[in-house]
This record gives C-alpha cells, structure tokens and sequence, in this order.
C-alpha cells in the first residue's frame, strides 16, 4: 500500500488464509476472486481455514452475511457473492480487532443504498474538495490505475454500495461523461467498481437535450425530449450494462431544470426514470432547490423552506425508480441545522438522505472535526410523524424500514482527493470510515466507530485510543463552539466558506441571514414569520414554535431573540456566545495537548502532519473566536461578564 493512514494496510506478517468455497460459488466471479485475494494477503490467519458458502439464510438477503468460527477455521456464508465479500472484509476487520475467538457475526446492511458522492470535475479539480485533485479525472480523460483499484477496495471494505464519479454540477459540454468517446472508459471503470460490489453512477445535465439542434429542449413533457434521454440511456447501457444510474441537480444554482418549462420537479424526474427504467436504472433527484436569487430585503421568503415547498406536495406522484436525495439540513451542510422537515413527511416517495464528509463548513480538514456524533444525532432524531414517542426516526425513514419502501439510504459527499493520505488531514480518514460503517449499521455509536477506526489505524496502544478518541469526540462540539453560535449557521468568507466574517452572507442572494442588529438577533422562523417550525409534524412543529421549548443549540435557527434573553442553560444569549467561544478555544488547546502526548507512539510521520494541523487549528480558532466575540461587543456593548478581553 502506497498510501499512508489507511485502515486496510497489508499484513507484516503476510497472508496465510487456506480458501475453500462451495460448489455453488462461482470461482471465476470477479467479486469471489477479489475476496479470496484479500482473505489471503490481508490478514494472518496463520494455516486456518475459511469457507465461503452461497447456501446462506434467505433471511441475509441479497447483502448480508454470516460469519462463524468452525474448527478448522472460519465459515462466511451469504446468499450472493456480494454478501461473501463483506463477509470477507468483515473477518478481517474482526481478525485485525481480535474479536475472532467466540465468533459468531450475522449483518444485514440497514440501508439498501450506501453511497460516495464525488463532486470532482474532468479538469481534475474538485468542487469543496481539500484533500488534493481527483483521482478519478485529469484533463478531461479518465485515470483508471493502482490507485483507483485500492480506493474500490477500500471502499468495499466498509460495505459501500454505490458511487457518484462526478460533480453534481455538470458544467461545459453538455454530455461529457455519457459521450460516445467517454464510454469506454466508464465502462472499465465501471466493472473495476462492479468487482467490488460497488455500482457506478453519473452525474447527469439536466438540459443535455438542448444542446442538441434536433431538439433544442429540456421540456420534460415534450416528446423529443425523452426520445433524447431514451436513445442516449439505449447507448450508454449498451457500452456500461453494470451502471447504477443517475444524479440529478435541478433547477438548483444556476442548474436548469423543469421550473424552466413551467413542469414541477416530479416531471422533471419520471421523465428520465422512464426513460432508463428498462435498463434498471435510478434517477436520484436531489431536493436542493431554492431561490439564491434572492432579494436580503426581501424579509417573507425563507430558504429553510423551500424543498418542503416544492417537494411535499409531490408526494405519490414519483416513478418508483426514483429516489429522492435530501440534504440532511434544510439550508446547507452547516455544522448544526434542524432536521429537514421532509424526512417521513413523503411516505409514498422513496427518500435518501445526503450528508457532507467533505468539511465544507466544517474546517475543510484543515481543522479536525469528526462528524459522525452529529449524524448519528440527525439519524436517530424523532420524526413524530406517527405521534410522539412512536419511533419514526430519520434512519426508520431512509433505510425504506418505515414506509416499507424498497429503495432508499444513505449518501455523503465526500472527503477523498489525490493527497497522499486520502483525506487531506489524518484524523479526516475517521470520518470515511466512520460513514461508511453507519450507513451499514446505523446502530453502531459514534464512539465504538472511532475506536475501531483509531485501532485499525494506529493499533492496540491504550493511550493512543484513549488519546485520539477523546480528540474526536470533543472536535465537532468544540468547533461548533468556536463558530457560528446557537444555530445561526454561515458567518463564514464568502465563495470559500472558510473562515471568520459575521456579515458575509448578510446582504447577499443566498438566503442565509442572521439579521443581528445592537439589540437582537435570528430569524422568526414560527408562525410569527416564516412558519418554517409549522413544517414539522405536529409534536417537533409545537415544541420549534416557541423559545421556550426549542433546544438551545437551535434557538437563534428558529427565533429572534434579545441578547439578553435567558437560554436553558440559565445564560444570556450574549453570555453563552461569549463563553463557548473561550471554550471552544481551550477545547482545542486540549486537543492539540493530547495529540503532543503521543509522540513517540504514533509513526513519527503521522504525528507531525497532525500535530501541525492542529497547531495550525489552534490559532484559527483563536481568530474565529476573537472576531466572533467582538462582533457580537461591538454590537451590543455588553461586556463579558467575566471580563475577558474583547476588541
Ligand atoms: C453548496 C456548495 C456548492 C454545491 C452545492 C450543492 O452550496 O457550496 O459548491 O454545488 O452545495 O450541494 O449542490
């Protein structure tokens, strides 16, 4: 392996592993082939045994596995070879874990779709992305080599299931990737994924058919249109049988879409769905659609709205091989939102929820922020769509559980580039792995994944676990602190979203104010004003409407408050912006302390990548705070009531 901080590195001490299958396993599958090569160089079974059998339970699907410890070795059964290769990885992991002796595992993967989005663009650049180029694109061609062989891999051996190779901003030639001259190589591409488990979709322009003379269109309703999208999906099958489908960005940033014509967005989608149904295709057909247009004086229209706006109502009238793909958040990856009112509020339309482990606004990993505690918290957050109490979470909704839906699941943009380490920073790497190992079983903690994560990574020492995972579970929390306070989100350098500016965002088109003046600040989101909090099912839209029982760490989302107003917390709302910011900050310090202890025990290597990012995080935090804080004083001319220095 050529890459460092990787969770699959080969084994020092070589393979070992005596393979045998069943008759009824097909030896000459790519997949099998690629679980027998890893079960025999990865990891030192030391002359045991392992079996793979196809006769699994019915009960493990078409995806799951079990794994039992026999006498002579191991027994991984499953009912389709994609099941053995996780079966595979599984062993592995357990094997490297040392979990192996009373072994005994059954897994069936929660979410039927477990997918990487990469908004990595053909020039080799990477919208949002900090880890380096694309490893998949440069100059316009396809790179297929060692590299993307390991990355599939990697990616099998956390059970992801499907792949999104381009940017979901399809810009230049309309076509590009589904052109006659690049279907070949998303064909090989394609297949290197397939012998992995892993299916391969595109990112698709929407208006492809306009560019076209003949057609000059992207009226979902004219027929011309979808006997484009007809003949170009024939073609694009013909040359890549194993590909997955669609990603669509509509009439979203500049994005064209069937708002253009007059249709609605259930249009826009069925059109392509039908027209890629013989092939088995999906369209996934992202909900983030808003006005950036729009007017900062314009005081009734409200973002945090809007795909409930023109999605709700759709509901039923999807094709079923449709899947609808929701940001987590109704705004925009920020690093706390409410929960987007669409989840469970479609219960005849198939839901997909789109997380960001690129760190957008979350350092851009340049700062550590592990963000699996805050999706398991959107996960396992309470719908209430079926009352309160009843259990009707995000994760029931997505997996299909709720709704008995057949499609569905789990998505993030991801983290990945062409940086030596995969992720830019190390400790970005647990976010990878982290998401990968929810989306399979969103029942894992937060906690559990980043042991695993950091043993598979660093090995069995004790105070480096203890070390590192106390790093990782305190960075999201901390960096939230130093950040926008209580919900407010943005307050970030315009286009970057990187780093410091309270008013960047504030007179601008996007939709994203936090309108503080010297006595208050937040937006009216009850019925009040926006009547965003009346989206939520009826217990979550009662307890959003009023201060007084809205969460703290939301409150400044739904309400605008007086600075003087009292949170839970039993602070000031200026108060608690002061002190979680000084928090925040040491918060960091302590960190980078807990990182400086291990040196000596950590390659050397990856102890200084680490140490200087987090030294570098150190005083970045320190600006975020001192130009957080002194925006909020200079504002209100309330001092901190600990008298620490404000400028
Ligand atoms: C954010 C991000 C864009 C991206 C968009 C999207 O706004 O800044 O770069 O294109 O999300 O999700 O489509």
């Amino acid at each position: 392996m050529k890459y460092t901080s990787l969770w699959l590195h080969q084994s020092a001490e070589g393979g070992g592993a005596l393979v045998s299958t069943d008759a009824s396993v097909p030896t000459a599958s790519a997949v099998i082939e690629n679980a027998v090569r890893e079960l025999e160089t990865a990891v030192p079974l030391k002359g045991e045994q392992v079996r793979l059998s196809l006769s699994g339970e019915q009960s493990l699907g078409v995806e799951g596995y079990a794994l039992t410890k026999t006498a002579e070795g191991y027994t991984i059964s499953a009912c389709s070879e994609q099941g053995l290769i996780y079966g595979a990885f599984s062993l592995i992991r357990q094997k490297r874990l040392g979990l192996t002796e009373e072994l005994s595992v059954t897994e069936v993967p929660k979410n039927p779709l477990r997918m990487l989005n990469h908004w990595d663009n053909m020039d080799g650049s990477i919208e949002r992305g900090y880890a380096g180029e694309s490893f998949f694109f440069e100059k316009d061609t396809i790179v297929i080599n060692e590299r993307t062989k390991d990355y599939a891999r990697l990616l099998c051996s956390l059970g992801f299931n499907g792949i999104v190779i381009n940017n979901v901003n399809v810009k230049g030639e309309a076509c590009r990737l589904i052109d006659e001259k690049q279907l070949p190589r998303v064909a090989e591409l394609s297949a290197l994924f397939a012998s992995y488990g892993i299916r391969l979709y595109l990112s698709l322009n929407y208006a492809a058919p306009v560019e076209d003379a003949s057609v000059g269109s992207a009226d979902p309703l004219n027929e011309k249109v979808a006997a484009w999208w007809e003949k170009k999906f024939n073609e694009v099958y013909r040359a890549v049988p194993t590909l997955g489908g669609f990603l669509v960005k509509a009439d979203s940033e500049g994005r064209p879409g069937p708002f253009s014509y007059g249709r609605d967005q259930a249009e826009g989608a069925n059109m392509l769905a039908r027209a890629v149904k013989k092939h088995e295709g999906l369209i996934i057909w992202r909900c983030f659609v808003y006005n950036c247009q729009q007017d900062w004086r314009d005081l009734k229209t409200d973002r945090a709205r809007s795909a409930y706006d023109y999605f709700h109502d759709l509901d039923g009238r999807f094709d079923d091989n449709v899947i609808l793909q929701i940001k987590n958040g109704p705004m925009d990856f920020q690093v706390r939102e409410p929960v987007s009112p669409l989840f469970g509020q479609m219960p005849k339309t198939n839901q997909m929820i789109e997380f960001q482990i690129a760190q957008e606004y979350t350092g851009q990993q340049r700062h550590v922020c592990y963000l699996i505690p805050w999706f398991k918290e959107v996960l396992e957050f309470d719908t209430c769509v079926l009352g309160e109490g009843k259990e009707a979470t995000v994760r029931d909704v997505v997996s299909g559980r709720l709704f008995s839906r057949a499609a569905g699941g789990i998505c993030a943009v991801t983290n990945t580039g062409n940086d030596m380490n995969w992720t830019g920073h190390d400790l970005a790497a647990a976010n990878l792995y982290g998401f990968g190992r929810l989306a399979f079983d969103p029942a894992l903690s937060a906690e559990e994944i980043a042991t695993e994560w950091i043993r598979l990574t660093y090995g069995d020492d004790e105070k480096v676990i203890e070390n590192v995972k106390k790093i990782l579970m305190m960075s999201w929390p901390a960096y939230e602190k130093y950040t926008a306070p209580l919900g407010i989100g943005w307050m970030v350098v315009p286009n970057t979203h990187y780093g410091p500016d309270p008013d960047g965002y504030e007179y601008s088109r996007w939709g994203t104010y936090h309108k503080a003046t010297c006595r208050e600040i937040g937006v009216e989101r009850n019925a009040g004003g926006t009547g965003y909090a009346g989206l939520y099912a009826g217990p979550l839209a009662s307890r959003f409407e009023k201060p007084e029982t809205t969460p703290d760490e939301l409150i400044l989302f739904f309400h605008r408050l007086p600075y003087d107003y009292v949170l839970h917390s039993g602070k000031t709302v200026i108060q608690h912006i002061y002190d979680s910011h000084f928090e925040g900050v040491s918060d960091v310090d302590e960190m980078a302390a807990l990182w400086e202890a291990l040196e000596g025990a950590v390659e050397p290597g990856a102890f200084r990548r680490v140490k200087e990012r987090l030294d570098y995080q150190r005083e970045h935090a320190r600006e975020w705070r001192d130009v957080i804080n002194s925006y909020f004083y200079r504002k209100t001319l309330i001092a901190d009531d600990r008298g620490r220095e404000l400028y």
